[in-house]
């Protein structure tokens, strides 16, 4: 057999179609796992060792020649022939030329099935490290303008209609604790991927004797998995992967959508730096929010990946099938994208100020302030529905004059309402209101600021 020939070669009578080997391949982008397929075959060799199965002599060299191979990928100079289908078969062609029967020896009890399963679940370990520590980055930068402004005073919406006024670190922490929940997430999902698949081989195991727990214990997994046919075909923890990419990516459109509008002449709330537009090649004034466009379109790509995954899953028959191999193309996918989204979020945020001015100028539009006058009025002895009625009437009236609640003078409440007293005009307006949320977490800049310092604390050790 010649070095370079695949040993399957012997049993197929003919070399594979040239369309075929461009359509079987996956080298092109599963090459990136080399560094996690050649420290798994590293464990791999040292287990053969320690069972006898290869000498001490042979692992050496294995494990010489794979490091070797390693640096030479590393450093492009590594020549990465397709017709070997993927980074598994290229690196242990690779690695017989290199050491002829010794390379030969380290497929013994394996099968690419475990091997691809173990590289992937290796990558996400790290790769679920790399999107935690870019989310903590994020997440700081909120926290700092968040401090900035906990003083200041914005309305908060629903239906994208003003709501309550709140302090501007509110609507800035809300993106925290979602960003939390991310990395929390994602945490779980590491959870119950660092499980080692390696040894279960094609689908049922070796009849050699291998030690499951050492390959395990070596690659730093918390324990073996327990089933080869569930072993070889489990692909979960790639689908959660990348649905917990997709609520990060949710969450990022929710921003994106956000500043969008809130950049707008109408709105005017944010500024956000010149290095983070573009303009129009026709419209000369133009400063266009394309970075938050393109975060929030990107969205479409990590949940198409979540549609791919899933239908790739479905129906498939137990035990490995070749369909398996494109997980990774979404799994990928969903990862650059995620990473690339938040990268940019995070630049976005460090480089953007509220125009607090305006922002307060306008604070006295939308009744901001009526529910907490219903809430005044409930704490004169009313019932809230009653109290939700009056002020409903009161808001009313104040339309058709183009007034605010606190342009209404103490005579005209009472025709509304016995209970106003001259004390309602320290409830009303939206500063006066923003200050006295009196509930856990209410949006005010007293427990805005407790919360600013919380996530100081937190995030610290991230
Ligand atoms: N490149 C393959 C994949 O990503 C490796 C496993 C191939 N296994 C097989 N029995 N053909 O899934």
């Amino acid at each position: 057999m010649s070095e370079t020939q695949k040993s399957w070669e012997h049993r197929l009578g003919k070399p594979t179609d040239s369309l075929a080997i461009d359509f079987v391949e996956s080298l092109s982008f599963d090459k990136r796992l080399y560094k996690y397929d050649i420290v798994g075959s590293i464990a791999h060799a040292e287990m053969l060792c320690e069972k006898k199965l290869i000498t001490k002599e042979e692992f050496k060299q294995i494990k010489e020649s794979l490091i070797e191979i390693s640096h030479q990928i590393a450093e492009g100079k590594f020549k990465f022939d397709k017709t070997y289908e993927d980074i598994h078969m290229v690196i242990e062609a690779a690695l017989i030329s290199k050491i002829g029967d010794a390379g030969r020896k380290l497929h013994t009890g394996r099968s690419r099935n475990d091997q691809v399963t173990t590289d992937m679940r290796l990558w996400m370990r790290d790769e679920i490290e790399i999107i935690q520590t870019k989310i903590a980055l994020l997440q700081k930068a909120f926290v700092k303008l968040a401090e900035k402004y906990v003083n200041e005073i914005m309305p908060a919406y629903t239906h994208l209609q003003r709501a309550q006024p709140v302090s501007v670190a509110a609507y800035l922490l809300s993106f925290v604790e979602q960003l939390n929940r991310d990395s929390l997430r994602l945490k779980n999902c590491r959870v119950l991927l660092n499980l080692s698949p390696l040894g279960s081989g094609a689908i049922a195991g070796s009849t050699l004797p291998l030690d499951r727990k050492q390959t395990c214990s070596l690659l730093g997994f918390s324990d073996i998995t327990y089933n080869t046919i569930d072993s070889v075909s489990d692909r979960d923890f790639c689908a959660e992967f990348i649905f917990d990419c997709c609520l990060i990516s949710a969450h990022l459109s929710k921003l994106a959508e956000d500043w969008i509008i809130f950049s707008t002449t109408e709105f005017d709330f944010i500024r956000i730096d010149d290095a983070f537009c573009t303009s129009s090649s026709m419209m000369p004034q133009k400063r266009n929010p394309d970075m938050l466009e393109l975060i929030r379109a990107k969205t479409g790509a990590i949940y198409g990946s979540l549609m791919a995954i899933l239908t790739i899953l479905k129906a498939q028959p137990s035990g490995y099938n070749r369909d398996l191999q494109e997980d990774k193309r979404h799994v990928f996918n969903a990862s650059d994208t995620v990473e690339a989204c938040i990268d940019m979020a995070c630049a976005i945020v460090e480089n953007t100020t509220f125009n607090t001015a305006k922002i307060s100028s306008g604070l006295d539009k939308g009744f901001l302030d009526a529910t907490a006058m219903a809430e005044y009025l409930v704490k004169k002895g009313m019932p809230f529905r009653t109290a939700h009625g009056i002020v409903g009437s009161l808001v009313a009236q104040c339309e058709k004059e183009g007034k605010t609640l606190a342009n209404i003078s103490i005579e005209q409440f009472k025709k509304y309402c016995e209970l106003i007293d001259n004390d309602v005009y320290q409830y009303l307006g939206s500063k006066n209101v923003a200050a006295s949320y009196a509930t856990a977490a209410g949006a005010t800049p007293a427990q805005m600021a407790e919360q600013v310092n919380y996530w100081k604390k937190q995030l610290a050790e991230r």
